[in-house]
């Protein structure tokens, strides 16, 4: 509670007004049945007509303002939780994009997705009924109670056997409700888990057919969910025949001993009848009650993930003095070794490397030997768990995080466009970049012998994660991002895999002319667009097997001269190189 509270400030106003007219709601509601018993009592048994449209009149007018009480309460309940879900929703959004990497393995994407969604429309909703009932339900409990005691001292203890039943029966219920409430929640997530994960691989599910077996999938985990939700409302509902019960026999017990009164004169029977709606909204209150803790343990449980979200620190945390300008782009690793979070093993072990500014570096390995973990650690994507990664001379934990990563561009092995137009997942790169520079950069990665091609040019429409584009293509256009930070250190992950070895070839070429002032850093699987590189590291089971030129590396490294010897099957880039030439 003290950790959502301060959200509800901007909508303070609302959440008070909402329970005082709610208060006055309540009011003119138990006015009511006290001015049917006057019509009945005096207006009726004194055949006063005059008296009966009067105090009739004034029935409707209390009716009237009910509603309008009513309808004024549910509209400020709604501002002040829907607007409490918001700002929660908000202040949880930019958690997120605060945290790293680590961070985002720990809670997983779904459950991310699932906690900004449904737990945050849940909490807006608890809190909107809240406003309402949490007030609406004792007052109603505690006017009607005392109209009842007023009217019939006497009548009125049935009250003493009804009110202790109907609490007795909630009490048993609630305990049982809660970590029901949980479990629903994480169910949520792994449907969600399904759905995001087929959804965004839908090409993929498509082109191994294996639709069915992802309906099994979901099928189970949609089962699970729709169980555990009939499970907890079955409970919820279970109450309510016990309670229905409640009402009952007590309105029969009124009728009993009330209607001896009436026939010994002692009560009036307009008095009965009001006093049987007073009894009604009493144990109604005491439902409403109940239902209201129900809703609050719902509530609870999703603003428990909701501050857990919010209360997690950023794994990776800024410098108290940070260093806001690289110097030069050159890279040293010391002694680095890496595990990822949750794992004890060691993914990088002892590397040590260093990189001049301006020099083009190839790293080749087979796949899973570390090369993207190596290089994750040089725009701080994750952190060192051993040794230091220098950039200019300086640890990389010193840097303005901001500031480093707009100097390390770095081309993700899985990297994705956003939908919206080329310009605009152009501007990423640079936000004032001109048109003039985009276009160079789609020049320099090669990617505006298609873009130009466009009717619409730069306006043309990309898909949601680039998927109207080919692999090629979204290749090249992400290293034109990359470009247009003018970073003074670019890492191309795999960066060229999709790309045609005359392309690739065309690539290589501007980064070895126009752009030697950056610090180049190619992952390829290919030998050809690292051969021509300063230096070429080699990668074996997350350490450095050996460093050197293409031309030492085949004399010296075994692993070195095997993938190169397998790839000479094919057409070499040299005899490209020449022809584009
Ligand atoms: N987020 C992660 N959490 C835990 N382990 C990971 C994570 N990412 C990678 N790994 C593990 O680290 C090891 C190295 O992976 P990495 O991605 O660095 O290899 P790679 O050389 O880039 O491979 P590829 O050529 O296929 O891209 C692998 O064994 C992988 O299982
Ligand atoms: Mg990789």
């Amino acid at each position: 509670m003290r950790t959502l509270l301060p959200y509800m400030r901007k909508y303070i106003v609302y959440a008070v007004l909402c329970p005082l007219f709610m208060i006055l709601e309540a009011l003119a509601d138990i006015f009511i049945p006290y001015l049917m018993s006057r019509i009945v009592d005096v207006g009726i048994a004194n055949q006063d007509i005059e008296y009966i449209v009067k105090v009739g009149l004034i029935m409707v007018g209390a009716a009237l303002l009910a509603m309008f009480f009513g309808v004024v309460s549910a509209h400020f309940g709604a501002r002040a939780g829907f607007g409490f879900a918001a700002e929660i929703r908000q202040q949880a959004f930019e958690k997120v994009q605060s945290f790293s990497f680590a961070n985002l393995d720990q809670f997983t994407v779904p459950s991310l997705i699932t906690r900004l969604t449904n737990d945050c429309n849940t909490i807006g909703q608890v809190t909107m009924m809240s406003l309402r009932m949490a007030v609406r339900a004792p007052f109603l409990m505690l006017f009607a109670l005392i109209m009842a005691f007023n009217m019939n001292a006497e009548l009125a203890r049935v009250f003493m056997v009804a009110v202790p039943l109907t609490a007795a029966i909630i009490g048993a219920v609630l305990p049982k409700a809660r970590p029901l409430f949980q479990k629903l929640q994480t169910r949520v997530d792994r449907v969600n888990a399904v759905i995001q994960e087929n959804l965004i691989g839908i090409r993929v599910v498509k082109s191994f057919n294996r639709q069915h077996h992802e309906e099994k999938r979901f099928k189970e985990r949609n089962d699970a969910l729709k169980n555990t939700a009939l499970y907890a409302i079955s409970l919820v509902i279970s109450i309510m025949p016990m309670l229905n019960l409640i009402v009952y026999s007590t309105i029969i017990a009124v009728l009993w001993f009330g209607g001896k009164q009436v026939s010994a004169g002692t009560m009036g029977s307009g008095e009965l009848i009001s006093f049987i709606t007073y009894i009604t909204q009493v144990l109604i209150s005491l439902m409403m009650m109940s239902f209201f803790f129900m809703q609050l343990l719902r509530g609870s449980a999703s603003a428990a993930r909701i501050i857990e979200l919010l209360n997690t620190e950023p794994e990776i945390k800024e410098p108290k003095q940070p260093v806001k300008e690289l110097k030069d782009g050159s890279v040293s690793f010391e002694h680095v070794s890496f595990s990822y979070p949750g794992s004890r093993e060691k993914t990088l072990k002892d590397i040590t490397v260093h990189i001049k500014s301006g020099e083009i570096v190839g790293i080749i390995g087979s796949t899973g030997s570390s090369k993207t973990t190596l290089v994750q650690l040089i725009p701080r994507l994750y952190d060192v768990t051993e040794g230091s990664v220098k950039v200019g001379g300086v640890d990389v934990r010193e840097y303005d995080i901001r500031a480093l990563r707009d100097q390390v561009a770095f081309v993700l092995q899985k990297n994705t466009l956003f939908s919206g137009t080329i310009r605009e997942n152009m501007l990423w790169g640079n936000e004032n970049a001109t048109d003039e520079q985009i276009i160079k950069a789609l020049k320099q990665a090669q990617a505006w012998e298609f873009v130009s091609k466009y009717e619409d040019g730069l306006d043309h429409r990309v898909e949601q994660g680039g998927d109207n584009f080919s692999g090629g293509q979204k290749q090249r256009l992400t290293i034109a991002r990359a470009l247009l930070k003018s970073p003074k250190i670019i890492i191309l992950d795999d960066s060229t895999s999709a790309v045609d070895m005359a392309t690739d070839a065309k690539i290589q070429r501007v980064f070895k002319s126009e752009l030697k002032d950056i610090t180049t850093i190619i992952i390829a699987q290919r030998i050809a667009s690292i051969q021509h590189a300063d230096k070429i590291i080699v990668m074996h089971e997350g350490k450095i097997e050996s460093i050197g030129d293409h031309a030492t590396l085949i004399k010296a490294s075994p692993i070195y001269r095997e993938i190169y010897e397998s790839q000479q099957k094919g057409v070499g880039m040299d005899c490209i190189i020449e022809e584009i030439e």
